[in-house]
């Protein structure tokens, strides 16, 4: 079976990325998918340090992507691109775990511009042979878009549902194998 990780780069309690990717992961669960949420503010993964291999978590994170084959990422817009919590994982990660998986990406901003980012993520992704779908979703001004956890944006919703359903189509292309 196909099994989607999606893995959000916010560390806020009440994430508006991490709802995003919610919406993500109930679609792709209609798709038949298994999903998993790697949240990045809920595990123990210290500052990557190049001497050393592995630290806390990582060595268990980096395999629940490896395995997957499709890997959906969210990220807040930080300074005009992606969060150093995103980053710090990828950091520990290569092509070992993103070759031949189908990846989406999602950047949520407080304020009007969330295009760097997601360039940025494309491109960080590019780096360890992910095939990121051209479908990508950015929000703007993402706290009008929810009502406290609710997401009011049904332009949004049906975006993030085209994402789910784009990058469990790319997976099943990738990985016949894994289709039941
Ligand atoms: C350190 C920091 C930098 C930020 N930089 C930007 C920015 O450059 N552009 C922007 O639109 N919003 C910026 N924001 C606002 C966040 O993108 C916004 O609050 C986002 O919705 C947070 O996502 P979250 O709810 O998933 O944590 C920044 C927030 C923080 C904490």
């Amino acid at each position: 079976m196909i099994t989607l990780v999606a893995v959000c780069g916010s560390r806020r309690g009440r994430s508006h990325t991490r709802k995003s990717l919610e919406r993500v992961l109930t679609t792709a669960r209609r798709e038949g998918v298994e999903t998993e949420l790697l949240d990045l503010g809920a595990v123990d993964l210290p500052l990557y340090h190049p001497d050393v291999d592995e630290q806390g978590d990582s060595a268990r994170l980096k395999q629940l992507v490896r395995d997957a084959e499709a890997v959906v990422i969210g990220s807040p817009v930080y300074h005009g691109s992606y969060s150093s919590t995103f980053r710090n994982f990828h950091d520990y990660c290569s092509k070992e775990e993103y070759r031949d998986t189908a990846v989406g990406l999602v950047a949520t901003a407080g304020g009007g511009s969330y295009g760097p980012a997601l360039e940025h993520l494309r491109s960080t992704v590019r780096g360890v042979y992910g095939h990121t779908v051209p479908e990508q979703v950015g929000i703007r001004r993402a706290s009008e878009k929810y009502d406290g956890d609710t997401l009011t944006d049904v332009d949004i919703e049906r975006r993030l549902d085209e994402l789910a359903a784009a990058v469990v189509a790319e997976a099943r292309r990738l990985h016949p194998e894994a289709v039941e």
